[in-house]
């Protein structure tokens, strides 16, 4: 059953066993352990809670206790530990699920777990499908009368529409769409949320979220980092894959969606849904037109120079793989029909942030000389999502002064400065939903299958394309085919110095 979100202060979690495949691994070590820790610390885990590790690795229940555990006191590591397993052996030999089938019941005699389980797959997305099947196996997909089993998906979910689809079908020949829960850890972010709470918990905003209003959006995802130890995954994703398909498109059916009768799951998502199904494809005369993509040379500067990304290592050096990707989209409903969209995303950029920038239309008539319009700028809602999270409204001001002269001012909401109480991590938030079965900050089936509808003959255009990849300098703003992209319409990419 699906529950509206609530203030996190007033959530904890249900007994339950969370059991992480993949438990050896970066992201268990990273990001899931330390959430358990903190979910702990903050009191929303009851004294019935276990965690099982499973993973091929050889392991102790001590070794992975330690590793769950680090920061923690002795007496508290004596009171958690009672209930830290580890499970080791291969995803596709049935021996291990029969060994975490024994240790979930075990946990439930001695910590009082009642059978709840949530199954974490937290492995490279190939051992995805044998440990699906390997649970299903084990009849732990199926959840005992008052009890639930949860299954936890990791990105990335398919390739592309025809591999999100297999998956789907090797998911649901074991678990229900109610029992799935596949992450999208920027949605876990507080900012995100926030995207929510000022369109729907405000009055104001809604009469100007049109296209009467807005001349277009901007949604930026820029890293200044490069792709580091993960050439070899990088290679087969790219930023289309990457970041587009999942991040860029969340965000952006949050910010344009319809307001839903509720937060409840099921209606936010339909509303998602209904918002990325309004999405025009490009023809294939046009993709050009609507998408841009490039990869980072060596570039920044003599005291620090940064290798290209063919010079990486795990990359081919022949590499066709983009680091860079732009796209034009437009919104085939009321609300927007007309209004550009254009989102980008890219590796070694000269600034890591990630915004939502909606301009305004100039006003139809300007009552004052255009000399003493210095450096007026169109009214634009920044909503900045990382770092400096907070919110910008920027408009045109009168300068202090005898003559009448206006330029661009701005009034800012900062996170930090407002609140006192700290974000949780993604993941702490989106374990805890999961636990809880609030589902409404998780992609159902059909919105991933819709993300990737979107992005699939973008990337099969470039995959045929046999021209020479664009590339951009690392520390530069991407290629320029991305500022004609944008340009075609008078149009530029809103650069933050
Ligand atoms: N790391 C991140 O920051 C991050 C961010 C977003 C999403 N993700 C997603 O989260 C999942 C886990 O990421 P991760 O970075 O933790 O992955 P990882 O370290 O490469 O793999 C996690 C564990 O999975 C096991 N495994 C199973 N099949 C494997 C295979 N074919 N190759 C390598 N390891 C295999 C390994 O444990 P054993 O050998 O002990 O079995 C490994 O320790 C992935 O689906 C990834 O795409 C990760």
């Amino acid at each position: 059953m699906d529950h509206a979100p609530q203030l996190i202060q007033e959530r904890s979690a249900p007994p339950a066993t969370l059991v992480i495949f993949g438990a050896s691994g970066d992201l268990t070590r990273r990001k899931l352990l330390p959430a358990v820790e903190n979910l702990a610390r903050h009191g929303r885990l009851p004294d019935q809670f276990a965690l099982v590790g499973v993973a091929r690795t050889p392991m102790s229940d001590d070794q992975f206790a330690e590793s769950a555990l680090g920061g923690r006191s002795l007496a508290e590591k004596r009171q958690l530990s009672g209930g830290i397993r580890y499970v080791a052996g291969g995803y596709d030999d049935p021996e291990t699920y029969k060994r975490l089938a024994e240790t979930l019941d075990e946990l439930d005699a001695v910590r009082g777990t009642s059978g709840n389980r949530l199954f974490y797959l937290s492995t490279p997305a190939g051992a995805f499908e044998p440990v699906i099947n390997g649970l299903a196996g084990a009849g732990l997909n199926q959840a005992r009368e008052g009890s639930f089993s949860r299954l936890v998906i990791e990105k990335p979910y398919g390739r592309d529409l025809a591999t999100a689809r297999e998956l789907d079908g090797i998911v649901h020949g074991a678990f229900e769409e109610h029992q799935v829960f596949r992450i999208d850890h920027y949605l876990g972010k507080d900012t995100v949320q926030n995207v929510l709470a000022l369109r729907f918990a405000n009055s104001i905003f809604q009469p100007i979220w049109d296209r009467s209003w807005v001349d277009h959006v901007q949604i930026t995802v820029a890293e200044t980092l490069g792709v580091g130890t993960r050439g070899g995954f990088y290679e087969n994703a790219g930023a289309m894959r990457d970041i587009v398909q999942n991040h860029v498109l969340q965000v952006l059916a949050l910010a344009l969606m319809e307001p839903p009768a509720s937060f409840e799951a099921e209606g936010l998502r339909n509303e998602k849904v209904k918002l990325l199904q309004a999405i025009r494809l490009p023809t294939d005369r046009d993709v050009s037109e609507a998408a841009v993509r490039g990869q980072y040379t060596r570039g920044g500067t003599r005291e620090e120079l940064m290798a290209g990304y063919r010079e990486e290592v795990g990359v081919d050096p022949l590499s066709r793989t983009e680091t860079y990707a732009a796209m034009r989209l437009n919104v085939d409903n009321w609300r927007w029909a007309g209004v550009p969209f254009y989102v980008r995303t890219g590796k070694r950029l000269p600034a890591r942030l990630t915004e939502v920038a909606l301009q305004f239309q100039r006003p139809p008539h300007l009552p004052i000389p255009t000399d003493q319009l210095t450096g007026l700028e169109a009214d634009a809602l920044i909503l900045r999502i990382q770092p400096n999270e907070g919110i910008s409204l920027r408009f045109g001001a009168k300068v202090p002064g005898h003559s009448f002269r206006v330029r661009t001012a701005s009034m800012d909401f900062s996170y930090d400065q407002t609140f006192v109480e700290e974000s949780p991590e993604a993941y702490e938030r989106l374990l805890l939903d999961a636990l809880i079965g609030d589902a409404s900050l998780f992609i159902r089936s059909d919105e991933v299958q819709q993300c990737w509808r979107i992005v699939d003959p973008i990337i099969e255009n470039w995959e045929k394309d046999n021209s020479p990849i664009p590339t951009y300098e690392a520390a530069s703003w991407g290629p320029t085919d991305a500022d004609r992209l944008i340009g075609r319409n008078g149009r530029k990419w809103r650069n933050a110095s």
